[in-house]
């Protein structure tokens, strides 16, 4: 049998919620369920049931019932829409629980609301954790990558079920207490930002080869096959080698060619942008990739301006290996750029983020999952000049053999009509950090001119003001 110091709940039997539930009683953990709608507490049980695993679970008919039937200590797990559902959940476990307890958000939280929620469930007493999980249904059901936030007391109370749960790398847990408050939950926000990156810069070099190529999905999803083989190895480029080789059994075609180019999100890439440009920080990669799915949503323009504008594609033709360097350079700048963002995260909120144990727990079980996570983490746990990650020797020397490569698709992408938005976004940022002096003395002699702003002069004497401004 599991041990853990509190007594476990979760609350919310949908897709993810289920799949943990199993998780959690196949690891040989007692577990308490609820959910809103009754019926789907019984298709869980019979599920249970059917998996042998019954006998340790026990079934309520609402969350209230479920807080008052639990034996002191408890931890409950709220695997509910992120957003009013969570703060619906809590309102009615605060009355009913006491000190000693805890309420596990596991959702896809905004870190603000695990913040203000910590202050407040915190403060009648009761201790509050923001977990962030990835790797979807099945990484729920098997195991997930495990992002903790909150007081090191809460984590060492529910360490071992998590670690028991959790994906495992080389035989250690994919889970770790990262912080305080809403550090776990920040965390899986930029993975997820990471994530929609990486989505985008694989749709863009697969735009290129199928509509600048005029290869077929099924050769394009070999080329990726391939490539999970090498440096590019990971979940995402998996997964499409396996999608774009799918058929549609209706049409007998490629899968891909039924599906709508309207893209859904949910908020968590959004937030990363968001959260970034509050704290001065950019991601062009990531912000791309936001862009491109709302764009894509917006089909009826698109439509529009195809007829207006006409919708021009001319030919690339590129080796696969310029492809393949192209889309390493671009991802390790996706990765570096999430990190950067979690750094002015740590400072910011004072988490203390361990940015190599990060990389680590991501090895495994998470949707961003890749061999780069081994050598992210081995970089961050080595000298890193101004503490940049692209700036790593191993990743400088990747940076150096690849760049060429990423200039020659972006370059040919431009020139043909083909939208590459998070690739040249990748670009734009190391071809900006690289240039010690850059372009920006103009911008700020126009804000001076204009505003009376002021500048730093380059012998370093500040406040300064242009002639403009000279009697
Ligand atoms: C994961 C995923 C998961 C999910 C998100 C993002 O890490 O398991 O990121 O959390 O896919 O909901 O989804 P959207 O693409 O809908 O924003």
């Amino acid at each position: 049998m599991g041990e853990t110091v509190a007594n476990l709940g979760l609350y919310g039997l949908g897709t993810m919620g289920s799949a943990l539930a199993l998780n959690i009683l196949d690891n040989g953990f007692g577990l308490h369920v609820a959910n809103r709608t009754h019926s789907v507490v019984a298709d869980f049980v019979t599920e249970a049931s059917k998996a042998g695993l019954g006998d340790r679970l026990t079934p309520h008919n609402d969350l209230d019932q479920m807080a008052r039937d639990m034996p002191s200590p408890r931890a409950i797990i709220l695997m509910v829409p992120a957003g009013a559902p969570v703060d619906a959940a809590i309102a009615r476990l605060v009355p009913l629980l006491g000190q000693g307890d805890t309420i596990i958000d596991a959702g896809n939280a905004d870190f603000n609301d695990t913040r203000r929620r910590t202050e407040t469930v915190e403060a009648e007493g009761l201790t509050f954790i923001g977990m962030g999980v990835s790797g979807g249904e099945d990484g729920a059901r098997n195991g997930p990558s495990i992002m903790v936030g909150g007081t090191p007391q809460a984590w060492g109370a529910i360490r071992p079920m998590i670690d028991a749960i959790a994906a495992k790398f080389e035989g250690a847990p994919c889970a770790d207490h990262l912080g305080s408050d809403g550090a776990g939950h920040f965390v899986k926000t930029v993975h997820n930002g990471i994530e929609y990156a990486d989505m985008q810069l694989i749709a863009e070099v697969y735009g290129l080869m199928r509509n600048g190529a005029g290869r077929s999905p099924a050769q394009i999803g070999q080329v990726f096959e391939k490539w999970d083989k090498g440096a590019l190895q990971s979940y995402l480029v998996e997964i499409t080698g396996v999608v774009l080789q799918a058929v549609d059994k209706s049409t007998g075609g490629p899968a891909v060619d039924v599906i709508q180019d309207k893209a859904g999100q949910k908020g968590t890439g959004r937030w990363t942008v968001i959260e970034a440009l509050k704290m001065g920080q950019s991601a062009s990669t990531i912000e791309a990739a936001v862009a491109a799915r709302g764009w894509s949503a917006e089909k009826e323009t698109r439509i529009a301006a195809q007829g207006i504008l006409g919708g021009h594609r001319g030919a690339v033709s590129l080796p696969d290996q310029d492809y393949e360097k192209a889309f390493l350079a671009a991802r390790i700048i996706a990765y570096a750029q999430g990190f950067r963002i979690l750094a002015a995260a740590s400072d910011a909120y004072d988490w203390g983020l361990d940015f190599a144990r990060i990389a680590e727990i991501w090895r495994a079980g998470c949707i961003i999952r890749s061999a780069l996570l081994d050598d992210i983490s081995e970089a961050f746990r080595g000298d890193l000049p101004q503490g940049q990650l692209f700036l790593a020797s191993n990743f400088a020397d990747t940076l150096k053999s690849a760049i060429p490569a990423l200039r020659r698709v972006a370059g040919a992408a431009i020139s043909a009509g083909h939208p590459v938005p998070a690739l040249t976004g990748a670009l734009a940022f190391v071809d900006t950090m690289a240039q010690a002096r850059g372009t920006t003395d103009l911008v700020q002699a126009q804000r001076d001119f204009f505003g009376q702003h002021g500048f730093e002069h380059i012998d370093g004497r500040t406040g300064q003001h242009g002639p403009w401004w000279d009697a």
